[in-house]
């Protein structure tokens, strides 16, 4: 493994891996493909701009050629998938780009991977692939998948085509489904960054029906570092849960924010619920701390951390709340109620 292919690596969690890659292989070549959606953010890549090992080629998954050139232009062994359209809330009300990025685009990568006879395909997945989990369950690889947002659907999708080549036609490949991440250059339309970023403008933070929704927050450098350890660790045609199997409801997770940044909870409005809402995700991640990973922020930290970075990267973010986000803001939140 020395050349990479990270696409969706000008997303957020994708350049926070492009960093941490750089920085702790020391002879990795980064090549990020990427076509720039409104979440893809050139910035994002700034500090590395000017490294020798990192290149930026914009592209699209679902573009065979493209990726067929870039993968064989920079002599590519590995490609770790990051590129998807994310966000449940816009796959509820546009349910079409999830299907063609998440299904038709992962499918269309793990064509070239085959034809090109690559050292490793890794697909970045997520736990809502396993729908919602009542307490005390907690979700282990082995255990069925019953997405129910066309995001989580189109992700289960991807999930069975690479595992469909792996049985296939041998491809080798790994999957990792993390839970959800919080940290630097978060689009500010998921909850954590749009709570912080109201509240520090003292708008309304928009909770969801009552708020009593559980989620696993991780922090994003101890995914990027799972990544890496299942890349290096992990076993061919394997899945790994990713999280830290901490519970915290986001109601819970609204107060903290407003406390760090010293605001009064006034600021919280309870607006109607997201259809389908799954209640509760839970991973039993030991399969993956066998590996030898564990999670080293606790959501406490990852959540001061996230905060703080918010706090100290304005220009980073108020330019995107204008434009085209202000019209996607006003069109989700008004018919919400809020
Ligand atoms: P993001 O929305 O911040 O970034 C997605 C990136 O993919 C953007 O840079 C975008 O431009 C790019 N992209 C979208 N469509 C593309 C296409 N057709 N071709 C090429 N590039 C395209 O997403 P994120 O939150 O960083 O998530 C990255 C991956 O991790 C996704 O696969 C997501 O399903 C998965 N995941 C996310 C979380 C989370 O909490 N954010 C948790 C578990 C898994
Ligand atoms: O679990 C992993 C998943 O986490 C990833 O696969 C997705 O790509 C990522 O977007 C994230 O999905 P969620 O739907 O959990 O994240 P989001 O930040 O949108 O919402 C977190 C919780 O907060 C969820 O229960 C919905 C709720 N919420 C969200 C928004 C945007 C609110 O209450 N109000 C809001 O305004």
């Amino acid at each position: 493994m020395r050349n990479l292919l990270i696409t969706g690596g000008a997303g957020f969690i994708g350049s926070n891996f492009v960093h941490y890659m750089l920085e702790t292989h020391a002879d990795y070549r980064i090549v990020v493909f990427d076509k720039l959606t409104y979440a893809g953010r050139r910035e994002n890549l700034e500090r590395v701009a000017a490294n020798p090992r990192f290149h930026f080629v914009q592209g699209d998954i679902c573009d065979m050629q493209a990726v067929r050139a870039a993968v064989r232009e920079h002599n590519i062994d590995t490609i770790v998938n990051f590129a998807a359209e994310t966000h449940v809330d816009r796959s509820i009300m546009a349910p079409d780009a999830v299907v063609t990025t998440n299904v038709k685009g992962t499918w269309t990568l793990l064509e070239v991977a085959r034809e090109t006879g690559l050292e490793r395909f890794h697909q970045i997945s997520t736990d809502e692939v396993y729908g919602a989990i009542p307490a005390p369950r907690r979700s282990r690889e082995g255990d069925p998948l019953e997405p129910r947002s066309p995001y989580s659907a189109s992700k289960a999708g991807a999930e069975h085509l690479v595992y469909a080549y792996f049985i296939t036609y041998g491809l080798p490949v790994t999957t990792t489904r993390g839970s959800n991440n919080i940290g630097p250059y978060h689009y500010p339309e998921k909850a954590v960054p749009l709570f912080t970023t109201n509240a520090i403008d003292n708008l309304p933070l928009p909770i969801y029906g009552d708020g009593l929704q559980v989620r696993d927050y991780q922090y994003v450098l101890d995914h990027c570092e799972a990544i890496d350890t299942v890349l290096h660790h992990g076993q061919l045609g394997e899945v790994y849960n990713v999280g830290t199997e901490v519970e915290t409801p986001n109601i819970e997770m609204a107060h903290k924010i407003l406390d760090l940044l010293g605001k009064p909870h006034s600021l919280i409005q309870h607006v109607t619920d997201r259809a389908g809402h799954d209640r509760r995700y839970a991973l039993d991640c030991s399969k993956l701390r066998a590996l030898g990973w564990q999670s080293r922020h606790s959501f406490d930290e990852a959540l001061e951390k996230t905060v703080r970075w918010f706090v100290a990267n304005e220009a980073w973010w108020r330019p995107i709340k204008s434009g085209e986000y202000l019209e996607y803001y006003r069109r989700q939140y008004e018919e919400r109620g809020a």
